[in-house]
């Protein structure tokens, strides 16, 4: 009865219903469906998708999940898979290449926009190069990186660009891979550096709006088939920001308990952080041996399911002409140089430093 006194007179139908919070991108999302709500215009948009492996077939389910987009080519050359695909999701009204057809989907109508995932190439000649194309075309390049669409990244994110705990004195992630890739991805990803810590030089230097001037890394493989592709499975990076900032990467290709993905950000007014998530929230069961969790999200494709969407969905209010890429070519550029200057580092075992131009800062 203590809580009597604070009964409501009236009914919840006799006020307005409160908003869904704007942490709930999916609710949101469900709420334009729901609701049939256009915005932003509402063409649908015709798409050609290239390679249709693990990370194509994320986009593959995305795009046919999504009311703005229209699947018309897949371009791939393993062509024993086509049938079983076809049945799978139903796509009798798309048309299958190999990429030496890849004409077709360009001779159309000729300039596309682009999304691909990380620096397009290793190198940022090349990089460079598909930069100024696209925008010789006069249509997006739009190099992502799906971390930034995860609402906990961006949510820290905002709360350490508003001040919550300071002038940053410490930023690290953790980034430790689930499953391990094939050994044939491997060899062509480009390297350790190139193919995954990208994600995390970019995470840490979106957070910050600040690059390195210093890196220091140290590299091992402890997989000899790894080691024998003169590749590392375990990086531990440490930079020095010109602030004064401290950022530091620990990275693993082979975490058997799952997608392990942290970052935490401390300065003089506390930290924050973005922990793991968990499929389960029915975790914990309290025993004579301590605490049980459920594991966490096993692989990217869970944990940063609702982030692909998410980018996805800005890339077709990008190719729409509606918004600016979030993701500045320049800010690739910068990823790519910070990644080269840690395989350097990681191969000498110096400390390397990074020069920047006023026009490469962001
Ligand atoms: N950002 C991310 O979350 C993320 C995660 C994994 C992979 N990736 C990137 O995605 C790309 C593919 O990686 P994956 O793990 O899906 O590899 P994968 O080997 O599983 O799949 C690659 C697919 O592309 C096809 N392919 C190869 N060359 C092609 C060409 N010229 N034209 C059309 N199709 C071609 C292959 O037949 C294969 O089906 C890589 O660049 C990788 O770095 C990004």
């Amino acid at each position: 009865m203590a809580t009597i006194k604070f009964k409501e007179a009236s009914s919840p139908y006799t006020k307005p219903s409160p908003s869904p919070p704007v942490q709930d991108t999916i609710y949101r999302k469900y709420l334009e469906d729901v609701t049939l709500k256009k915005g932003l215009g509402h063409p649908m948009v015709k798409v050609a998708l290239f390679g249709v492996g693990r990370a194509g077939t994320i986009h593959l389910s995305n795009i046919i999940a999504s009311p703005r987009l229209k699947l018309l080519y897949i371009v791939d050359d393993v062509e024993s898979n086509r049938a079983n695909m076809k049945e799978y999701w139903h796509l009798d009204d798309v048309t299958f290449l190999t990429s030496k057809q890849a004409d077709r989907v360009y001779a159309l109508e000729g300039k596309k926009a682009v999304l691909c995932e990380k620096p397009v190439a290793k190198d940022n000649v090349n990089t460079l190069k598909c930069y100024e194309t696209a925008k010789n075309n006069g249509k997006p390049l739009f190099c992502a990186f799906y971390r930034r669409f995860d609402p906990s990244y961006l949510d820290l994110k905002e709360r350490v660009r508003n001040g919550e705990i300071g002038h940053v004195h410490i930023i690290k992630t953790v980034s430790r891979d689930c499953t391990l890739p094939s050994l044939e991805y491997l060899k062509n990803s480009g390297g350790i550096l190139h193919d995954s810590m990208v994600h995390d030089i970019d995470v840490i230097t979106w957070i910050l709006g600040e690059y390195p001037t210093k890196v220091s890394v140290q590299a091992y493989a402890h997989i000899p088939e790894i080691k024998a592709i003169g590749d590392y499975d375990t990086v531990a990076v440490s930079f020095c920001f010109p602030s004064g900032t401290l950022g530091m990467i620990d990275m693993s290709r082979n975490s058997v308990h799952g997608y392990d993905q942290r970052v935490e950000v401390f300065g003089p007014k506390g930290m924050i952080t973005a922990d793991n998530q968990r499929p389960l929230s029915v975790v914990t069961q309290i025993g004579t041996q301590g605490t049980n969790t459920s594991p966490i999200w096993y692989s990217f494709p869970s944990r940063f399911m609702n982030a692909y969407r998410r980018e996805l969905d800005h890339f077709v209010n990008i190719a729409l002409g509606k918004v600016e890429s979030s993701v500045l070519p320049k800010e690739t550029l910068a990823v790519s140089k910070i990644a080269s200057a840690c395989e350097e580092s990681a191969r000498t075992g110096e400390t390397v430093k990074i020069q920047w131009t006023e026009n490469e800062l962001p």
